[in-house]
Order: C-alpha cells, then sequence, then structure tokens
C-alpha cells in the first residue's frame, strides 16, 4: 500500500520535516510500505484563490497537479501538524482547502502533532474538528503527539532519552493500526453506499 505523509511546517528545516522523515523511514524500511512525502517547505502550492473553482482541477497549479496524482493513488495519510500560535499552519489549512476533489476522501489518516515544549494538543483538536467535512478524510481514533521535539527522533536509530524511546513506540505502533484500517477501507471506498453517496458537502 501507499502513504502520503504531509508535513505541515513551511519552516526551512523544520522539527515536522525530520518527524516525518523519522516516519517515512519507520514506514518504508522496517513495516515495507511505500510512502510520498509531501514537505510544505517546498511543495509551493498555490494558496487557495477562486481560479480553483476551474472545471478541470490539474489546471489550478502545476504543483498541486503533482502532489494530488501521488496523493490520488495512496492508501492513507499521515498529518504532521506543528503548533503554531495554537492553531495549524496556514500551508496545512490551505492543503485541506485543495484537497476536496475525493483525493483523500474515505482514507484513513494518523495525526502527528508537533510541540518544541508541552503542548501540541490545539493541531489535534484543529484537525478533528475542522478538516475532514469535505475532504472527507477519516481520522483513525489514535493519534501522537511529539513533544519537547528538539530532544526527540534526531537520530533515526537511537532513541536519546527515555521519551524519545517511548515516542517511537507509540508512532510505529500507530502506524501499524494505520495500517490496518487502510486496508479495511479499499473495501469501504468500493462500496456502493460510499460511492454513490449523495451528499458531496457534507451537513
Ligand atoms: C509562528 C510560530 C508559533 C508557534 N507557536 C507555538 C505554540 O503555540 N505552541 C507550541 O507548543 N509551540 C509553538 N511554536 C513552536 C513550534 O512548536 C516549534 O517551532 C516546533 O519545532 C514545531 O514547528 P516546526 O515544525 O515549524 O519546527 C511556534 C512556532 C512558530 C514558528
Amino acid at each position: 500500500m501507499k502513504f502520503t505523509i504531509v508535513s505541515g511546517s513551511t519552516r526551512q528545516s523544520s522539527q515536522s520535516i525530520k518527524v516525518s522523515k523519522y516516519i517515512e523511514h519507520i514506514l518504508g524500511k522496517k513495516l515495507h510500505e511505500e510512502c510520498y512525502l509531501l514537505n510544505l517547505a517546498t511543495a509551493n502550492l498555490k494558496f487557495w484563490d477562486e481560479s480553483f473553482w476551474q472545471e478541470d482541477p490539474n489546471k489550478f497549479d502545476a504543483n498541486w497537479t503533482k502532489a494530488r496524482n501521488e496523493i490520488n493513488n495512496s492508501d492513507a495519510l499521515i498529518i504532521v501538524a506543528p503548533e503554531w500560535n495554537g492553531m495549524i499552519p496556514p500551508a496545512l489549512k490551505n492543503f485541506f482547502h485543495l484537497a476536496v476533489k475525493g483525493e483523500i476522501s474515505n482514507k484513513p489518516a494518523l495525526i502527528v502533532s508537533v510541540s518544541a515544549s508541552v503542548n501540541g494538543v490545539y493541531p489535534i483538536t484543529e484537525l478533528r474538528m475542522n478538516s475532514y467535512k469535505n475532504t472527507v478524510l477519516c481520522y483513525i481514533p489514535q493519534h501522537v503527539i511529539v513533544r519537547n521535539v528538539g530532544t526527540q527522533l534526531n537520530d533515526l536509530v537511537s532513541p536519546e532519552n527515555e521519551e524519545d524511546k517511548i515516542i517511537r513506540e507509540r508512532i510505529e505502533s500507530s502506524l501499524k493500526v494505520l495500517i490496518e484500517y487502510a486496508k479495511a477501507f479499499k473495501t469501504i471506498r468500493s462500496s456502493d453506499a460510499v460511492k454513490n453517496f449523495p451528499f458531496p458537502y457534507g451537513m
């Protein structure tokens, strides 16, 4: 199966891309799944404007077309969301304004939030509340908060403290659950009830 990891920070050398690359490493090397890493710091996705409402979704932005082709072929997503002023960053919000044409619909997703200190809850509540209605993304109940991220996941193999060891266990266990959801959601996406759901904008 194929997994898309969205690294939600637009800062160069962000902690989110470090966390995303660790997840890519575990998914690819240890769990033997295919990964596509969308780094919002380098993807240069155009911000939503009214030209998005033209009929052909591929005419909006060449960078988004490239990304959406990869995401269309994915079975599940991992959203890596740093906490910025108690929110997700604007580029990540923009991603959810673009991914409303079936790219991520009825696909399971794991949220991994990132905080330089002991916060990290706000991105989870914001994503769970606001990002699923028109995208039809399905967040699994498990999530991960990488707190004190500066001292976590700095080496792909060796943890540097007890917290680092535990967060690695949480990440791997949560990815294993996501893989099971991804298998089951193939059946869900192929069902007539889901394919023919007549209310594309939810309620
Ligand atoms: C604009 C901005 C606002 C931030 N606000 C918060 C915050 O509200 N809570 C928090 O725990 N960390 C906050 N941080 C620190 C981030 O958690 C920290 O930068 C961390 O490394 C994750 O972001 P990154 O992936 O961009 O590196 C903020 C960082 C930035 C750039």
